[in-house]
């Protein structure tokens, strides 16, 4: 084993010595190792710290090899404590350099706890609530050993035929970039290098979301206005906000597959941006490159993952196989690879592993606190969007109540996608907690399909049986787990299966119907949403979904979730989104159904506006929106600064007041638009937004605050615009009701 040059410890100490502070000292004294480590490296084990594998029983052996010889810097989907601590040793007491390893792992919206999935955490509109969850996922996670997660997912999602929708915050880049830094910080804690912290992933960068008709994986073209203001706009906040790595998308953007993009990684992340953490690929994105026809073969692969900037390559062995070579011929400077080995060493020096790198196989979380099932419990409950309600609800205690639907039980189909380590066994579902609150036998249930997908009717008549008996119908229905997340694109999205037919079905036995929808994507409601009195969207709610659906069924709570994306009304709407552009024909005539157009009707008579002539283009249900027990009334909208210079701040307060007789939480939303700017703006943009409680008949005043930084927007090179000018102030419960007042901003 070589020593470290003693020549090293003076330079070391002198170089302390001369730090200004702290953070300067730590940095000082964490590149200094860094480089001191780095001087001893030979090109092979530069080139290992670069390989990721993944954790297999079957390949485990080759795995330990790898690691004993320094050819593996992390390695991902381990989860097992003790062999995670078995493979550690290796690194640390059998490889030449004693290099710890990072263990890698998506958890995404929990790991033995499950949160609701990522789209359902952002109709909370909760941060504060979404950070102490993944803070809970982390200490949950690291416990087993784990010390670095492949989330946030922040990718902008307007397509909810995109399976990954599930995983995303939804349509808007304020939401989201709000709602990542929040689970970044949950996930990195307030100290990264303690032993509870997991060094968090900014993903997919970038654009993903834009996928062609929303298909997984499939190629994306995005103006560069669009791809700065809105795609950019969350990675370029975590990058901001001390995200300590990033993951390159599977897709190509405009031509170049992310993964060999040096636009996006080597230009805007690191020059533009100055992110100094490190980038991964995505599972073999890097020898993808070739699928994609821009790389010849793998040799050419790594040679342009490297330029672009991608430190690790997960799973595919592109850089093990040719970096040395290619370095050797001079088609890349070992520079190159030294950046990414002290990107990689760096994060291992702050997460502390230098120090300390095995887990405590003696604090391994099997049976979760209760204090991580009632934080489980807040975010479903917080992530309920009520969508309609004629009266129906809340349920009163002396109704009997028929339980009809695949999703009314279901302990593993209610977590969602990306719920590896999920424990169903912790699952509470709706029947489950229904039937222990109503021992006087009210509940009736009858699943009527297999599942969501279930084509048969046989089941109709028993429910319909159960229905009869009953005062009202309580239908739990959706998608499974396996119709979102990765690879789970539709090309329709109403209900899959029988579903509509049987909400038809029930709905003519005159019974009140409620929906309890389940699923992780903005699904088709129109053709039934005349057919029920009631409908609850509780996305895939998780562990503790079922008590807080009863919850908000029986009006224990009011439902408080708004939503995070545009609900549509037929899939030939998509995309639509609420932060649009204006175009130079806005419709603002009410819609006349086609069947209603004269015949003969002259060319021009149906108005030349962007519209549909067989739908009405305005969605369903906007975003934003959602419904509680109660009804707040807005007032006294007031804008404390009528002209604006850019050193001051824009001062707004509006007013709102409980009008109902429960306790409620509202979302008080404030949007802006630039009336004219040397890029078309949209025409409202969420900048603001305050989830307030309320008791019966309370009224507060709530002040928002805007700086130049809000009202700026980003030109086509991805500079910081701030222009002078009319900005129109919206507030309200949503993106489509609220108070607007104008301003003049001036320099
Ligand atoms: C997947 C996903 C990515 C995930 C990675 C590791 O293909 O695209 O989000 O983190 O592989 O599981």
């Amino acid at each position: 084993m070589e020593m470290i040059k003693p020549g090293f410890c003076l330079f070391f100490l002198l170089s302390i010595l001369s730090c200004a502070n702290r953070r300067e000292m730590i940095d000082y004294d964490i590149n200094t190792k860094v480089d001191s480590i780095l001087s001893i490296m030979t090109l092979d084990e530069k080139i290992g710290q670069l390989q990721q594998l993944h954790y297999e029983e079957e390949n485990k052996k080759e795995l330990y090899d790898k690691t004993i010889k320094g050819r593996t810097g992390s390695i991902f989907n381990l989860t097992d404590p003790v062999e995670v601590n078995k493979v550690q040793k290796f690194a640390c007491e059998k490889s030449r350099l004693s290099i710890p390893l990072l263990f890698a792992r998506d958890v995404v919206h929990g790991f033995k706890t499950i949160f609701p999935t990522n789209i359902g955490l952002a109709a909370t509109f909760n941060p504060e609530l979404v950070k102490k969850g993944s803070r809970i996922a982390a200490i949950e996670a690291t416990s087993h050993g784990l010390n670095w997660t492949f989330a946030p997912m922040i990718d902008i999602s307007r397509d909810p035929r995109w399976g990954r929708i599930a995983e995303s915050f939804g349509e808007d880049p304020y939401l989201a970039s709000v709602m990542g830094l929040a689970t970044v910080e949950g996930f990195q804690g307030d100290n990264i290098s303690s032993k509870t912290s997991l060094a968090a992933t900014a993903k997919h960068f970038a654009g993903y979301g834009a996928v062609e008709g929303g298909r997984d994986y499939n190629t994306v073209n995005i103006s560069r206005d669009v791809l700065q203001n809105i795609y950019l706009s969350p990675f370029r906040y975590m990058a901001e906000n001390n995200c300590r790595s990033f993951m390159v998308a599977f897709n190509d953007l405009d031509g170049i597959p992310c993964t060999g993009s040096e636009f996006l990684v080597k230009k805007t992340l690191r020059e533009q941006w100055g992110f100094d953490g490190v980038v991964v690929s995505d599972w073999s994105s890097i020898t993808e490159m070739m699928t994609h026809g821009y790389a010849i073969d793998e040799s050419d692969a790594a040679m342009k993952a490297i330029n672009a900037g991608v430190d690790v390559e997960m799973e595919s062995t592109a850089y093990a196989d040719n970096l040395n070579t290619l370095v050797e011929a001079g088609k890349i400077d070992e520079d190159q690879i030294n950046d990414a080995v002290r990107r990689i060493l760096r994060l291992k020096f702050e997460l502390g592993l230098f120090d300390d790198p095995y887990v405590d196989t003696n604090k391994v979380i099997t049976n979760p606190p209760q204090k991580h099932f009632d934080i489980a419990y807040d975010a479903a409950l917080e992530s309920i969007v009520m969508l309609k309600n004629d009266g129906v609800l809340p349920i009163k205690s002396e109704q009997k109540i028929a339980v009809i639907g695949p999703m009314a039980d279901d302990r593993y189909e209610q977590l969602g996608t990306w719920t590896f380590d999920g424990d169903t066994n912790l699952t509470i579902t709706p029947l489950m907690e229904l039937r222990k609150r109503n021992l006087s036998n009210k509940i009736s249930y009858v699943k009527a399909m297999k599942h969501t997908r279930d084509l048969s009717e046989s089941g109709f008549r028993e429910a319909k049986k159960v229905a009869d008996k009953s005062d009202v119908i309580v239908f739990f229905l959706g998608e499974e787990a396996i119709l979102t997340g990765e690879a789970h694109s539709r090309a329709t999205l109403e209900l899959p299966g029988v579903q509509e037919k049987l909400i038809k079905y029930l709905a003519k036995t005159g019974k009140p119907v409620v929906l309890v929808v389940m699923t992780s994507r903005s699904i088709i409601l129109t053709n039934i949403l005349d057919d029920v009195d009631a409908i609850l969207y509780a996305w895939h709610p998780g562990t503790m979904g079922g008590r807080a659906i009863a919850d908000v069924l029986t009006g224990s709570t009011s439902p408080s979730g708004r939503l995070p994306v545009t609900f549509l009304r037929t899939t030939g709407q998509v995309p639509t989104y609420y932060n649009h552009k204006n175009t130079g024909r806005p419709t603002t005539e009410p819609f006349i159904p086609m069947e209603q157009i004269e015949w003969r009707a002259p060319q021009t008579s149906t108005g030349c506006t962007s519209k549909y002539e067989d739908v009405d283009f305005h969605p369903l249900f906007p975003f934003g929106f959602g419904l509680s027990y109660t009804t707040f009334e807005y007032g006294d909208f007031r804008v404390l600064s009528e002209s604006f210079t850019e050193t001051r701040e824009i001062m707004c307060s509006v007013t709102i007041k409980n009008n109902g007789k429960v306790k409620s939480k509202e979302v008080v939303q404030l949007y802006i638009r630039d009336i004219a700017a040397s890029l078309v703006q949209p025409v409202k943009e969420l900048k603001k937004f305050e989830k307030v409680s309320l008791d019966p008949g309370q009224r507060k005043t709530i002040n928002f605050t805007l700086t130049s930084e809000d009202l700026s927007f980003y030109d086509l090179d991805g500079n910081k615009v701030f222009e002078p000018g009319e900005f129109e102030l919206m507030i309200g419960p949503n993106s489509q009701e609220y108070a607007s007042k104008t301003i003049f901003v001036s320099n």
